[in-house]
């Protein structure tokens, strides 16, 4: 019998992402060539159709449709989720199963002690070291990817102005400024998105070697003149800025911000609070009708006035704290994440059974809970080599 592979209806508000799409898995369900054999499917009723993909196209596939996500949760060697689901499903699993999914492992949710509880195996694509080998199941990357172009769009349709320079017989439009702070991977596609929209795009990073990637997207990087702009770790990451340094970053930003029509800030350190890059009185410095679109919004936006989940406004400008943009492009980010389910599963396979192997350079760091113990620690401890991902085209 091959191993089933379990896939549910997302619970989480707002969410309308599916973790395979019939297409990832028909593709897990055929057996590899002179390797391992195929999956067997079972899915819930219903959970691919805010993703458009519907029960008869999951069955076409060759899965089997059941009711309820319970009747997966049991029948299932691996369930693979996009968010945590609720504890009472964990509970319905098979001991030594397998749940893998964004797990929210610095969340605090009670789901990973379930897991524990339950002897099931928790493996948290969050974790996953940004290796070369790992990319084909970089998760983060791609919802962060989704994410950036996304909030550029939230932006366009919130901005009282065009984005590109337009001749008119009305006479000429003048382009909007775009301000991307942060130039990680969300950041990188949100710059390449508003270039598409015709804006005036520059952006700002602490990492110094951020500078050539938005160059070569063509944006102008903003020079922070005395204020030192590298703060890279030897993992290729950012630290988190001392307080006098982010007062000082603050303060030499506040100029250009003001003059943007368009700020877009994706700033955030592995594992802390994101950091604080817009205050409330730069926001008054704004232009009336400008925008900020904070993504760092869940982890307490780097903006003081974002509201997580709200749009709000301060003299006429508008802060926007989305708190989930991958949920807003249901069938791209939903094939995005199975493409990279399925390069992880691979992972897991061994002679055509299901193995957990601590010691695979995947696995291991990403495996938050196994065999009873929760694992966050041994997890975090794991190396993260530097970050691998290209500028956006
Ligand atoms: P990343 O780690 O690749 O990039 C973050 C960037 O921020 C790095 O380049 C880092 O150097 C930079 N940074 C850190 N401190 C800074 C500072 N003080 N000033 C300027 N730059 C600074 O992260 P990624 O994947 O690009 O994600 C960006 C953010 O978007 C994260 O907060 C992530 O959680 C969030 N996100 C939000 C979503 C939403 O729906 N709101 C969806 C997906 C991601």
């Amino acid at each position: 019998m091959p191993p089933v592979l379990g896939v549910i209806r997302e619970t989480a508000p707002g969410e309308t992402r599916v973790a395979l799409l019939p297409e990832h898995l028909k593709k897990a369900l055929a057996p590899v060539k002179g390797g391992p054999p195929g999956w067997a499917g079972v899915v819930q009723a219903g959970a691919g159709e805010r993703a458009f993909a519907f029960d008869d196209a999951y069955r076409a596939a060759g899965a089997e449709v059941v009711p309820d996500a319970d009747a997966v949760a049991a029948r299932c060697d691996v369930l693979l989720a996009v968010g945590p689901p609720g504890a009472d499903l964990i509970g319905s699993m098979k001991p030594g199963g397998v749940l893998l999914g964004l797990l929210d492992p610095a969340g605090g949710g009670d789901h990973l002690q379930a897991c524990a509880e339950r002897g099931v195996t928790a493996i948290a694509f969050e974790r996953l070291p940004r290796i070369t080998r790992a990319q084909k199941a970089d998760v983060l990357s791609s919802m962060s990817t989704a994410a950036g172009y996304r909030a550029v769009l939230r932006a366009a349709a919130l901005c009282p102005k065009f984005f590109p320079m337009m001749m008119t017989a009305a006479g000429t439009i003048t382009p909007s400024r775009v301000l991307v702070l942060g130039a990680g991977v969300a950041g990188l596609q949100a710059i390449a998105t508003a270039r598409r929209l015709g804006a005036i795009v520059e952006a700002y990073d602490v990492r110094a070697a951020a500078r050539e990637q938005v160059l070569s997207l063509g944006a102008r990087f903003v020079d922070l003149g005395g204020v030192s702009s590298d703060a890279e770790t030897a993992g290729g990451y950012a630290r988190e800025q001392s307080a006098e340094e982010q007062a000082r970053q603050r303060e030499a930003l506040a100029g250009v911000i003001a003059e943007a029509d368009v700020v877009i800030t994706t700033a955030l350190i592995p594992g802390k609070p994101a950091p604080r890059l817009i205050d409330a009185a730069t926001v008054e410095r704004m232009r009336p009708g400008a925008v900020v679109v904070d993504l760092a919004a869940p982890a307490g936006g780097n903006c003081e006035l974002t509201e997580p989940g709200a749009t709000v406004e301060r003299g006429g400008v508008r802060i926007d704290g989305p708190v989930n943009l991958p949920a807003e492009l249901p069938v791209d980010a939903s094939r995005m994440f199975g493409q990279n389910a399925l390069a992880f599963l691979e992972e897991l396979r061994d002679d055509g059974a299901v193995r957990v192997d601590l010691d695979n350079d995947m696995v291991g760091p990403a495996c938050v809970v196994h065999a009873g113990e929760l694992r966050l620690d041994a997890a975090r401890a794991a190396p993260s080599p530097a970050p691998t991902e290209e500028a956006p085209s």
